[in-house]
């Protein structure tokens, strides 16, 4: 098979696809004539908008003030509303919203009507606490059914939701509960994973210790049964706090721009940054994209086996399936555990129709080998998808062949943390290329340009950009309107920059390459070498650092640090050791270095800056390239 073999639909899918419906009943002939028609991208994206329910129309579809955009302006809307009082008071009442299933082998079903009223019940809870419209809350919990529900408790309200990775560390907590200003910590006693408890309180409590002078409460919920100590009057038992609460809480009118959620994401500096999305233009843009790209249908059992510390958690395991509607599984451990099936039983047990992952973790499975799958019945699968990083051709085929059964359509979906919903996706309509995320959804304008900016020919590489304002995109930086401008459109006028580099081929599919700036991607997640860097210079060893990504066959990169020693510290391979730990506590166990070099000197260029480059091309045995500007 070559790389741009064409694997088109089959017209089954194609006849029965939501596009497909969609199309026909505006008289749009072709997926061609839908890009064209889209073009008009006000018209399309108020069109989709129609499909939600609002307190109020807009009476302005966009406010385009480059490079600060607002959607359906005058519209009131509240994203909860869409995702559960809607469902809860119509048919969908008593239907399986989540397939919770704990690590240990718990399974819990909760329908839309439990969903709604824990959900309810919360949102009174934190009312009662003086959580009000515009508060900033940070869950730092796990993969567990409070996650969602405390999320859409917020959204009720109108607070505002700062979801931490449970993976990260309580460093790297307390300086985004510190950026977030945050009032109230929702934690768990602990998770499990790898049949262990991870101590989620306890780090809390260390990153209360360290400083956060915003927290006014801490909420627990119990899920391992660890002991935990409560700080009296500080710290709260959800059971306890949710157990005398009513039933009923009415989602709150908001307008279409007030913010839903930040969402800390790693750039090229060492500090995080707080992505800001909004209720309106963001319901709009997971709502279209689930339910066209995937194809979701009232029947489908989907699971999207993300994390909800991760945007892909936010846009496609909470909103948007809920919003439509959908039974979605929602499971909590490692995908190993106790053994490479795990997954595979899920799919078997529940009859799941749709499964979306990362290609992380098809190489992982494919390092199992195929026996697992092949032990389970996983024929109802219908649609694969992709999401996190290029999928490379061979881990393409192994999952079409062996998760898919050779009859299901993979779709690679191109998008990030910023753009909130995919961005450049296959639909069920288009011709798939293994490698290829297709091209630029209807309404969405991304292509790739040159060092100047101008257009890429087709085959040749570049850097991608996007050229027009959609409803899901970030509204700015947390508190930092002028880093969102530095950061994404100071390089090219009008231009959206991704970071990524691209190229786009005569067919006007987009070959997406990896990042073209100084971000890692690890296991699907984004890491920048200076957190990395800043990391360990904090060390009392370490006078420099330099952090490159190297390859890895399941990870994608992995991050190698090379450093130099303070005078006094000699260098030993418990010193390596230690700083790998350092790293893993400051930011958490994934950016934890596969290799730390010691060195003398660093490579550094004529004005100081640390030549990573270099450093790069030897450790991977490349051309160095041009080094004229290299001091040292
Ligand atoms: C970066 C965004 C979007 C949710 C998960 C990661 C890379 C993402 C793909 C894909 C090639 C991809 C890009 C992007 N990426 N999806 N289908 N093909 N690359 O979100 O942490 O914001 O990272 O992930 O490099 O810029 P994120």
């Amino acid at each position: 098979m070559s790389a741009d073999q064409l694997y088109p639909p089959s017209t089954e899918l194609v006849e029965n696809a939501n596009i497909t419906r969609w199309m026909r009943d505006r008289g749009i002939a072709s997926y061609d004539a839908l890009l064209a028609r889209a073009a008009d991208y006000e018209w399309y994206w108020a069109e989709m908008a129609k499909e939600l329910d609002w307190f109020q129309p807009w009476t302005r579809t966009l406010r385009w003030n480059t490079p600060f955009a607002e959607w359906f302006l005058g519209g009131k809307i509240n994203i909860a509303y869409n995702a559960l009082d809607r469902h809860a008071r119509g048919p969908r009442k008593n239907k399986v919203a989540y397939i919770f299933e704990g690590e240990p082998g718990d399974v819990q079903r909760w329908t839309y009507y439990d969903l709604w009223r824990e959900t309810n019940r919360f949102a009174n809870a934190l009312k009662r606490l003086g959580i009000q419209a515009g508060d900033r809350v940070t869950l730092y919990l796990p993969m567990i059914p409070q996650l969602p529900i405390a999320m859409l408790a917020c959204a009720k309200i109108g607070a505002v939701h700062s979801v931490i990775f449970s993976g990260f560390s309580s460093t790297a907590l307390k300086d985004r509960v510190n950026d977030a200003e945050a009032k109230l910590l929702i934690t768990a006693d602990g998770s499990f994973r790898r049949g262990k408890a991870v101590p989620l309180k306890a780090n809390t409590d260390a990153a209360l210790a360290a400083g956060t002078p915003s927290v006014r409460h801490v909420i627990v919920v119990r899920r391992t049964g660890l002991e935990v100590s409560m700080q009296s009057g500080r710290d709260l038992w959800w059971h306890d706090l949710t157990a005398a609460e009513s039933d009923h809480c009415e989602s709150v009118p908001l307008d279409s721009e007030a913010v839903l959620f930040t969402l800390y994401t790693s750039g090229t500096t060492g500090k995080p940054k707080g992505i800001v999305h909004v209720h309106g233009g963001y319901a709009v843009g997971v709502h279209t994209s689930l339910k066209y790209v995937f194809d979701l249908k009232e029947t489908d059992i989907y699971w999207c086996a993300a994390d909800i510390g991760w945007v892909t958690g936010h846009s496609y395991i909470v909103y948007a399936p809920l919003m439509l509607g959908a039974t979605s599984v929602m499971y909590e451990g490692a995908p190993d555990w106790p053994e490479p099936d795990r997954w595979w039983r899920i799919i078997a047990r529940e009859g799941v129709t749709i499964l979306y992952t990362s290609p992380t973790a098809i190489r992982m499975h494919m390092k199992f080998g195929e026996s697992w799958s092949r032990a389970h019945d996983l024929s109802t699968l219908r649609l694969l998808g992709s999401v996190g990083e290029p999928i490379n051709p061979e881990a393409w085929r192994w999952y079409h062949a062996h998760v898919g059964g050779g009859r299901c359509p993979i779709m690679d979906t191109w998008w990030q943390t910023e753009t909130g919903a995919f961005m450049v996706s296959p639909l069920p309509v288009t011709p798939l290329k293994p490698g290829s995320a297709t091209r630029p959804l209807p309404g969405i304008a991304v292509d790739v340009v040159d060092q100047s900016g101008q257009r890429s020919p087709d085959g040749e590489g570049g850097f991608a950009v996007i050229r027009q304002p959609w409803p899901s995109m970030l509204r700015t930086l947390y508190k930092d309107p002028d880093r969102y401008r530095q950061t994404y459109w100071s390089r090219w006028p009008n231009l959206y920059l991704t970071g990524d580099a691209a190229m786009r081929d005569a067919d006007g599919y987009l070959w997406f390459r990896g990042r073209a700036d100084e971000v890692l991607n690890v296991a699907g997640h984004r890491l920048g070498t200076s957190e990395v860097e800043s990391a360990l210079v904090a060390h009392p060893a370490v006078a420099e650092a330099a952090c490159i990504g190297v390859p890895h066959d399941v990870k994608g990169d992995v991050p190698k640090v090379y450093v130099t020693l303070k005078a006094g510290h000699q260098p030993s391979p418990q010193l390596a050791d230690e700083l790998k730990q350092w790293v893993a506590n400051e930011i958490g166990p994934i950016a934890r270095p596969e290799a730390i070099e010691f060195r003398d000197r660093l490579p550094k260029t004529r004005s100081g800056k640390i030549m990573r480059r270099l450093l790069k091309a030897e450790t991977l045995g490349k051309d160095v390239g041009d080094v004229s500007t290299l001091e040292d």
